[in-house]
């Protein structure tokens, strides 16, 4: 009995602080909007993707990675477009109105290719092209998910294809 407890108190002891230690890492990331490391594995596991409106399109309800992509956005795009997408220095992404975009795609090509002139950088060979595919599925969302926020620029497009 007394060996029992010498052995499985430091055992159990040793568990919570590698629990808590990993716990921490995960929130620790959240906060400094960084993906964690499973975060980042998920991502990369998900093959070679391709920016085309079929690939975007079916990840857009995918609600686990839309969040990790939330995290992704809070560090890339914020500084520029604000947190919720409502834009800021840069324009608003919650409008139904663009400057650059009129489908789906055409966000995967400006996320990727920037608009150098006008201060929108390309992100192609900072993110991972897998990154920017999801990126393109955030901010098609973004699209209707804030009612205020910076004036609208640009056209007033179609709505997204079903
Ligand atoms: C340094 C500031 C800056 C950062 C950071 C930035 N953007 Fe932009 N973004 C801009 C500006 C400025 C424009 C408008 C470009 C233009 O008028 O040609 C823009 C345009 C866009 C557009 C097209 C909007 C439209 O009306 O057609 C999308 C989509 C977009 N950004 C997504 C993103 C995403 C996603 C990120 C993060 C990965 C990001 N941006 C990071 C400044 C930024």
């Amino acid at each position: 009995m007394k060996l029992t407890l010498f052995i499985l108190f430091p055992l159990l002891t040793i568990s919570v602080f590698v629990f808590l230690i990993l716990y921490d890492q995960e929130a620790q990331s959240q906060l400094r909007h960084e993906l964690s490391k499973s975060q980042k594995e998920t991502i990369a596991n998900l093959g070679d993707l391709q920016g085309d409106f079929e690939t975007i399109q079916s990840f857009r309800d995918n609600n686990e990675l839309m969040k990790s992509i939330h995290v992704l956005f809070r560090a890339q795009c914020a500084s520029c477009h604000a947190p919720l997408g409502t834009g800021q220095l840069a324009p608003n992404l919650c409008d139904d109105s663009y400057l650059l975009v009129k489908n789906i795609p055409d966000l995967y090509t400006v996320i990727s290719e920037g608009s150098i002139k006008k201060g929108m950088l390309p992100f192609k060979g900072i993110l991972s092209n897998n990154e920017l595919v999801l990126l393109a599925a955030y901010t098609a969302n973004l699209r209707g998910s804030a009612s205020s926020g910076k004036q609208a620029e640009g056209k007033i497009i179609a709505p997204w294809p079903e």
